[in-house]
């Protein structure tokens, strides 16, 4: 089978969150004998230089658009076995970050939209299946059911719409999207594209694909509750059939404790107290902090937006400082109140903790691999990668019990010794602080426990394996009905 992934971003091409990584990383997860999987992306004008250098020029033709047509060219290029599109328009994709203002993404999204469905025609890869990310590409199902449906190249063309992220559904005012998007009037009622007065692409994706999916179990269920849903439980609900959870996997090549060429020692289950040791001296140097093995080391990756629950981490700051035997590393980059927030506990508490505002792979594998444990508090988390990634180092996770925070972070059990992490159910900052200070004591008092901990953390399984099996299974559902 021919499938299509149609997103906005992917390792190693573009990235600014997890969306990325999925979209990089599970197309090499197909049993190659059954599944063509190709990604198509828009070219962006940040791409790094040496990702722009190796593309190949493929064609190009003119997207209606409305009423403009609109250049399109289509280039090429192949990654770690899998073939990549990109779709260029120098208007449309020239800032300097992939997303820009609304106003301006909804436009360049439908444009990317509609590009991607007159791509396939002309590169000669009709798919079964397109597999679209987000509402970036919510209007490639609408389009397809609605705009291409009289032309028989297209009526065979399935498609599944992966929601990694509720919160952002590509709303805008409904008289502006219809002259953008060259929809039709009677698509902007509550039963398709209109939502709370406004054009919704996510409900559009919602309510025209095929099958529905979000990335954890525990997120499909959330999203269909008024409290989760963002006001879009209801047309999930009424489309409950169709809908799925379905796990994000880690890139296990990428993320390998034994061969990650970030990190200055590698390890396994058998040396991983010796050499973590070594690799958490580096980080805290990198960092400046006092290299002390013994000291418990938490570490924080992470986009700096409220989603990531730094309001609780502020709230208790000055108390846990002030006190705890433990230093804090961060990187990270976004909301300017959060990065300033930071910034001020590190210069107050300079020999604890120490932020690195940016964004950079090398140091994040570093934190990853050297910290004992990672922090995650996330006020909603569909899946979240980056606890899966501190899983695989025996960094242990102390997380919400959100999202798919909840389905990966089995909670630690004295009784039974399972488990690999911490978490706590309400968003509190001191119910936080109280499971941070349980991780510490089991970290400082029953050091056997702790590193048993840390080897069975490193066992759990996230790779894709089990996941794509499951998105075989629905392609093949969607494709026979
Ligand atoms: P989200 O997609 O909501 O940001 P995820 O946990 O799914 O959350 O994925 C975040 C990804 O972005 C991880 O790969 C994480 O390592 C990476 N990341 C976030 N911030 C940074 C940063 N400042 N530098 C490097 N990588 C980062
Ligand atoms: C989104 C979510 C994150 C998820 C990622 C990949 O960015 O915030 O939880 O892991 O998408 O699906």
């Amino acid at each position: 089978k021919k499938i299509l992934f149609a997103a906005s971003e992917a390792v190693p091409f573009i990235k600014t969150g997890g969306l990325a990584d999925v979209v990089g990383s599970l197309p090499r997860y197909f049993d190659r004998g059954q599944y063509d999987v190709r990604v198509i992306l828009p070219k962006y004008a940040c791409m790094e230089e040496r990702f722009k250098n190796t593309l190949q020029f493929v064609t190009h033709f003119y997207v209606d658009l409305g009423w403009r047509k609109q250049y399109a060219g289509i280039l090429t290029a192949k990654e770690e076995g899998i073939q990549y599109y990109f779709v260029d328009n120098e208007f449309y994709f020239a800032g300097e970050h992939p997303y820009g203002e609304i106003y301006q993404d909804v436009e360049k999204f439908a444009f990317f939209s509609k590009a991607v469905l007159d791509a396939v025609e002309k590169i000669d890869f009709m798919p079964d299946v397109i597999h679209c990310h987000d509402w970036q590409t919510g209007l490639i199902p609408v389009y397809l059911k609605h705009v291409y449906n009289t032309n028989p190249a297209y009526t065979k063309i399935r498609t599944v719409f992966s929601i990694h992220n509720i919160r952002f559904q590509g709303r805008w005012v409904i008289p502006e999207v219809m002259d953008i998007t060259g929809l039709p009037e009677r698509l902007f009622t509550s039963d398709c594209l209109e939502s709370y007065h406004k054009s919704n692409y996510l409900k559009g994706g919602i309510v025209c694909a095929d099958a529905v999916t979000t990335v954890s179990k525990n997120y499909a269920k959330e999203i269909m509750t008024p409290e989760g849903g963002e006001g879009l439980d209801g047309v999930l609900r009424r489309y409950s059939d169709k809908v799925s959870g379905i796990l994000n996997g880690l890139d296990y090549e990428e993320f390998d404790p034994q061969k990650d060429h970030y990190i200055p020692y590698h390890f396994d289950t058998a040396n991983v107290v010796s050499e973590k040791a070594k690799d958490k001296a580096r980080l805290q140097e990198v960092y400046g902090l006092p290299q002390k093995t013994d000291t418990f080391l938490l570490g924080m990756v992470s986009r700096m937006s409220f989603q990531k629950g730094f309001d609780l981490v502020a709230y208790i700051l000055d108390e846990f400082l002030s006190v705890a035997q433990v230093q804090i590393v961060v990187l990270g980059t976004g909301e300017t109140k959060y990065e300033d927030m930071f910034r001020y506990f590190a210069n107050k508490y300079s020999d604890k903790m120490s932020v690195k505002i940016g964004y950079s792979e090398d140091i994040a594998h570093l934190v990853y691999a050297g910290a004992d444990a990672f922090l995650m508090p996330s006020l909603f988390e569909p899946c979240g990668l980056s606890q899966l990634m501190s899983l695989r180092y025996g960094t242990i996770p102390i997380v919400r019990e959100t999202g798919g925070l909840k389905d990966t972070v089995e909670p630690y059990n004295k009784y039974t010794q399972e488990g690999v992490g911490f978490s706590f159910a309400n968003y509190n900052a001191h119910e936080m602080k109280g499971i941070i200070d349980s991780a510490m004591e089991l970290y400082y008092m029953h050091k056997p426990e702790w590193q048993a901990l840390m080897v069975r953390a490193m066992q759990a399984d996230f790779s894709w394996n089990k996941s794509v099996q499951e998105y075989a299974k629905l392609y093949e559902g969607i494709c026979e009905s």
